[in-house]
């Protein structure tokens, strides 16, 4: 592991040039440029990026929480499948590795997850599994949860709650989708399970299912209360759903169990995965019990759930050499030591404006407001704090439903002594930005 180091103005030069590159040749509205924003990757290696003005820079959010081994561990074992066989036909005449992947996978879930459905994307594993509720409950109607992120294709565009994502795309979003509140204390619970329990009672015959994450990511790294998953668990049993576990983010270790449901001993009728298992390759699943996926029928030679790209040879090389590290080590107890060391840490940070530092295992949160009297999300400190850590090296993401959470889910291999040079480059930036803040203050105030 490398500390950061910069060379140039952040971005340099080069970065600068690939952006106006960019700008001519990729739609609008995906990529986001600015004077201050982004720098344009070469390599990657553990913890460390080097962009292509040779800064290198530490990696705190995993690359969207997927290099959860750090970059490039299955690189060897992607490139030695590449010389052998880089596609294959998924459910045609499908690559001896995608079974070989599938076998070591269901060895580490639950005896009653053991059937899997293989995609590439996080939001397709949602949709292989809104489509299973459908044909196993013949129902259509979903219970998602506000400010819930399941993915951007449409049908997990549906599951997904903020209006930022769904609003343009509102006219094709035909549910039935419910979005329920998501609590985020013992306090929220009872009222999150009324109006769930309502939203059941009026649409008995069209709900299928629940959908959830263990701990919200995107919607602002939310740690619901212990219990919530129990009681939703208790909820479909009663009232014949299923319960879907999007673990996207969650799995494999993330918050210091193998998977996020082990907190809470329960386990789902459906689980979705994606992220950490392809080490970098597109690769998700959709886990569910036989009785379950027996539902789909046998194919009669034209599947009517596919895709060119299920099973890939490549990234199921991938997901197979990271379940073999995976199983290496205690990672989990390690994330969970490691997840404590780094929240401790950031519990340190003085900023009037740090509402809450929060998360569970190495998927760690801090909020930030204006005041912590009204709570108004701040967002614009968020975007700097974003701004000045990249200028420093150090890479992170905001989430949360203004934007005003910092989310850090590094890869499990950080040491401690990454994270404290990290926090204290983190109180350098909210140190500078008060002082900013209250000068502009009696500026504006003319004092
Ligand atoms: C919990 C969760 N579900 C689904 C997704 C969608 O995954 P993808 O972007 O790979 O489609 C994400 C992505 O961040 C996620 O965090």
């Amino acid at each position: 592991m490398f500390l950061p180091q910069i060379k140039t103005a952040i971005p340099g030069p080069k970065s600068l040039e690939y952006a106006q590159k960019l700008a001519l040749v990729e739609s609008p509205g995906i990529t986001y440029l600015s004077d201050k924003f982004p720098v344009f990757w070469q390599k990657a290696n553990g913890l460390n990026i080097w962009d292509v003005d040779d800064n290198c820079f530490l990696d705190l959010n995993s690359a969207f929480g997927v290099a959860g081994l750090g970059h490039g561990n299955a690189g060897k074992v992607v490139g030695e499948q590449a010389l052998n066989l880089i596609h294959g036909m998924g459910d045609v005449h499908p690559p001896k590795v995608k079974v070989d992947f599938i076998e070591k996978l269901v060895e580490i879930l639950p005896a009653n997850l053991n059937k899997v459905i293989l995609s590439c994307n996080g939001s397709d594993a949602c949709e292989s599994a809104l489509k299973t509720v459908q044909v196993y409950t013949q129902k259509p109607g979903i219970i998602a949860f506000q400010y819930g992120y399941h993915g951007l294709g449409y049908g997990a565009l549906d599951l997904t709650h903020k209006p930022h994502f769904r609003k343009p795309f509102e006219q094709r979003l035909s549910g039935p989708t419910f979005h329920a509140p998501y609590p985020s204390c013992v306090e929220e619970l009872e009222q999150s399970l009324e109006i769930i329990q309502e939203i059941i009672n009026e649409n008995k015959n069209i709900l299928g299912g629940i959908i959830v994450e263990p701990i919200q990511g995107r919607g602002g790294v939310i740690v619901p209360p212990k219990g919530f998953l129990k009681e939703l668990k208790k909820l479909c049993e009663k009232n014949n759903l299923l319960l879907i576990l999007d673990e996207i983010y969650t799995g494999f270790g993330r918050t210091g169990k193998m998977f996020a449901f082990e907190h809470e001993n329960i386990v789902p009728d459906l689980l979705c995965l994606g992220k950490t298992i392809g080490g970098g390759l597109p690769l998700s699943i959709c886990v569910g019990s036989s009785e379950i996926m027996s539902a789909w029928g046998k194919s009669n030679g034209e599947a009517i759930h596919t895709s060119t790209f299920l099973g890939n040879p490549l990234a199921c090389a991938a997901g197979l050499h990271i379940l073999e590290e995976l199983n290496k080590q205690d990672w989990p107890a390690l994330i969970e030591e490691r997840g404590q060391y780094f929240q401790a840490k950031l519990k340190t940070l003085k900023s009037p404006f740090i509402k809450e530092v929060r998360g569970k295992g190495l998927m760690l949160g801090i909020e930030l407001v204006k005041d912590l009297k009204t709570n108004e999300p701040f967002t614009d400190l968020a975007n700097y704090f974003l701004e000045k850590c990249l200028e420093k090296g150090l890479i992170v993401l905001t989430c949360g439903k203004a934007g005003h959470v910092i989310s850090l889910s590094p890869p499990f291999i950080i040491t401690e002594q990454a994270i404290d040079f990290v926090v204290k480059q983190f109180q350098e930036v909210f140190s500078e930005f008060e002082i900013i803040y209250k000068h502009e203050a009696l500026v504006s105030f003319n004092l």
